[in-house]
């Protein structure tokens, strides 16, 4: 779907106007003129008075047909994302027409931008019949040039990444999601190495190689590298990339195992988010390192009690196979540490715990102090995504304790899992700034609302790419 600027006296002809109603059908600042032609008597029928999830097309002068959608009571950023996200997959001509980049809030272009684009998302690569959206470009009279080119790298990367989590992991063996990844990196001006078998043996990433002996296909290690000529900070990226999670020999249960071609969505909105910096052309150096892999239960495979040795750090006595993001962290953290950026974050669906505690919405962060924390709330919060802070509890690090090794990757109790994973990641990430961001709800999204499509979500990419632009100013 294209994006384009448009004047005020745009051609309609073909095309779909969209316009926004508030509660009790109060056109919004921008919209009067197309809802003061409307006739009453249609909006009855349709019961449609501009509540949030409501959208109705009736007939407009000059053009193919008016798309009204409800806004709800206020003009925000959210209810903008939401209603165009809802409304553009009711577009049944091929252009769209919309003022409402014009609402007076902040950052309206950019809700309508993530509105079309983000939520006229479709995955379609394995349907055989029937059609898509229709849509295919949508007008944005008296856009900003600027401001509509960043939200549409923005959104774009966000697709980028759901097209890669969507791929059945039958198709996304940890070498092809290598080549998929740095194909796309190499359009964007992204420079890059790819870790095969042998080189991760070289490099002795034993933890890495103890979740991949459990499967046929070989695992992959994938370094980013954005250099920009003016480099204000260096952001290091890690992001977990469990191309299937059966659980290892600690399997887990059919219902569980359904949703875990997701496990790589931290690798993915990792990659995404670089991408994204990169095509920004931001001034900050960003190194991002994937470590991909299955966690599959072939004879070889990592047994209960195993020691696994990482690149560096605590020796991993391994209880359960199937907590195994925090196994092939442990080396990614390893490996982005000999880059010394000034922040580490590294992205996973780690935990069941985080989604229990904060449902499918919301992803948790941990800091190695609050400063970091915020920074990435702060992000989250531009970006219009959902995190809330959980404790980096380090008083929880003596349930670790391991009889034979140094660390064991699980505690005997399942309370407070979330904060057990990332005090053991901590013993990995450095005495450095870092950030973990646990995605384990929000990678998904269960049921297709506003900008939000069922199925991957992207979520993480725009936080990151928030954090990269909070570094231009400070470190
Ligand atoms: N990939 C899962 C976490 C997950 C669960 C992601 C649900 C998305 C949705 C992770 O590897 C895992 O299996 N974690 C275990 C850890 C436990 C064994 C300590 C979990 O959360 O149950
Ligand atoms: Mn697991
Ligand atoms: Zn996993």
């Amino acid at each position: 779907m294209e994006i384009k600027i448009a004047d005020s006296d745009v051609d309609l002809t073909g095309a779909t106007v969209i316009a926004g109603v508030m509660t009790d059908r109060v056109p919004v600042p921008g919209s009067e003129e197309a809802v003061a032609g409307v006739d009453p008597g249609l909006l009855d029928l349709a019961k449609f008075d501009g509540k949030p999830g409501q959208a109705i097309t009736v007939p407009h002068e000059g053009a193919a047909a008016l798309l009204l959608v409800g806004i709800g009571d206020v003009v925000s950023f959210d209810s903008i994302r939401t209603a165009v996200g809802n409304g553009i997959r009711l577009v049944k001509t091929s252009r769209a027409v919309t003022t409402l980049n014009q609402v007076p809030i902040e950052a309206a272009t950019r809700a309508v931008v993530e509105g079309c684009l983000l939520g006229g998302y479709e995955y379609r690569e394995y349907k055989t019949n029937g059609e898509g959206l229709v849509v295919e470009s949508v007008d944005l009279v008296d856009g900003n040039e600027a401001e509509i080119a960043g939200a549409v790298i923005a959104a774009e990367v966000t697709n980028l990444a759901r097209d890669w989590v969507n791929t059945p992991a039958l198709d996304l063996a940890p070498e092809i999601l290598a080549a998929k990844i740095t194909a796309a990196a190499g359009d964007a001006g992204v420079s890059y190495e790819v870790w095969n078998l042998e080189r991760i043996t070289d490099e002795a990433l034993g933890a890495l190689l103890g979740v991949a002996a459990g499967s046929d296909r070989a695992p992959s290690l994938v370094v980013l590298e954005y250099q920009p000529e003016e480099q204000k900070a260096h952001l290091g990226l890690v992001g977990k990339g469990i191309t299937f999670d059966t659980g290892g020999l600690s399997i887990k249960t059919a219902p569980f195992m359904e949703e875990m071609k997701d496990d790589m969505s931290g690798a993915a909105v990792v990659a995404a988010a670089t991408i994204g910096i990169a095509r920004l052309g931001l001034p900050i150096r960003v190194t991002a390192v994937l470590p991909l892999t299955d966690n599959a239960l072939g004879g070889n495979a990592t047994r209960p009690g195993d020691v696994l040795r990482p690149i560096t750090g605590p020796t991993i006595e391994v209880l359960n196979t199937d907590a195994e993001g925090r196994l092939i962290l442990a080396d990614g953290l390893g490996v982005i540490r000999r880059y010394q950026p000034d922040l580490v974050i590294d992205v996973a669906t780690l935990t069941g715990a985080a989604r229990v505690a904060l449902g499918d919405r919301i992803a948790a962060v941990f800091g190695s102090d609050s400063e970091v924390a915020a920074r990435v709330l702060m992000a989250a919060s531009r970006a219009g995504e959902h995190f809330w802070e959980l404790p980096l509890f380090t008083e929880y690090r003596k349930q670790l304790d391991s009889d034979i090794a140094d660390i064991k990757n699980v505690t005997a109790s399942r309370y407070g899992g979330a904060i057990a994973a990332a005090v053991f990641l901590a013993e990995y990430a450095g005495d450095g700034p870092w950030a973990h961001l646990d995605i384990a709800g929000p990678a998904r999204t269960r049921e297709t609302m506003g900008e939000q499509v069922k199925g991957a979500s992207g979520f993480g990419a725009r936080t990151l790419i928030e954090v990269a632009k909070g570094m231009t100013e400070s470190v």
